[in-house]
């Protein structure tokens, strides 16, 4: 029997519903206090007991709901078959040191691919509730209104967010990036979580965004809300979004922030 492919609207109902429940679950958890469980590629970079709880609640509530798809999660790594049209990524929490220290910004982020496409997604901030939403080619969404990014041109007028690695070495490199593009830019936001940042771009809360170094996770969801908001999102000379460098801007705006972030090498170093 031939299956034919899910509906983005039905799958972002899951996400929505799993994220949801994801959601409540870091809440609660952080209510209840919280501490680092364990630390991951350096010593800043932690997961808390939440982090697991929560993917792990998404990753039974898949495998009950959507039985034979795959999930890719932050904690977890891959579950479920590699020939699955479906995949889930999951960012249980976006955020982590913010949720650490009670900072109120941190999200689930929750994604849906399609035949390696992602079609639709959801980012919540933990805290607040705030809730973002898109399906590919139905626009990106938060509480009922519908999201377009900002019309700033001027790079030097823009507000723009961006994040740093927890390796030292690649820290320092994303921090000579900074030093060189604040003279030309209107300031620069570090707020802590990748999905959220892109999140604020699709609504101009920032104007653009840009990192070097996130994983599917930080940008699967957040990126389709950015790119459903009217924003470009890749990466530099032409590729892709993705490890190298992430770029987020309005159109008009992308190609000054490009060059200005290619002239400082914001996609090399460690
Ligand atoms: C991190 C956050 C941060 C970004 C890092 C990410 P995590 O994700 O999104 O803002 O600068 O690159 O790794 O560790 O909190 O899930």
């Amino acid at each position: 029997m031939v299956r034919s492919a899910p509906e983005p609207q039905e799958l972002l109902e899951i996400a929505i519903e799993v994220a949801r429940e994801a959601a409540a679950t870091a809440y609660r958890m952080r209510v209840q206090g919280v501490s680092v469980a364990a630390t991951k590629s350096t010593i800043t970079d932690v997961v808390t007991a939440a982090d697991r709880a929560a993917e792990q609640q998404v990753c039974e509530a898949l495998r009950r709901l959507r039985p034979e798809d795959a999930v890719l999660g932050e904690e977890f790594g891959e579950a479920g078959t590699g020939d699955a049209a479906v995949r889930w990524i999951v960012d249980p929490i976006d955020g982590t040191v913010n949720y650490l220290y009670g900072v109120p910004h941190s999200a689930v982020s929750l994604a849906v691919e399609v035949d390696g496409t992602v079609v639709a997604g959801v980012v919540r901030n933990i805290v607040n509730g705030e809730e973002w939403t898109a399906t590919a080619g139905h626009g990106a969404w938060r509480d009922g209104q519908r999201l377009r990014c900002s019309t700033e041109l001027d790079l030097g007028q823009a507000l723009v967010a961006t994040g740093f690695g927890y390796d030292p070495r690649r820290r320092e490199h994303q921090a000579r990036v900074v030093a060189g593009l604040i003279p030309h830019v209107r300031d620069i936001r570090r707020l802590g979580a990748a999905a959220l940042d892109l999140c604020f771009a699709a609504e101009g809360r920032v104007d653009a965004y840009f990192e070097k170094g996130l994983a599917a996770w930080d940008l699967a969801a957040g990126g389709l809300v950015a790119t459903e908001a009217g924003l470009r999102v890749g990466g530099l000379a032409g590729t892709a979004a993705g490890p190298d460098l992430v770029i987020a801007a309005p159109p008009g705006l992308f190609a000054p922030l490009h060059d200005r972030l290619a002239a400082l090498e914001a996609a090399g170093g460690p």
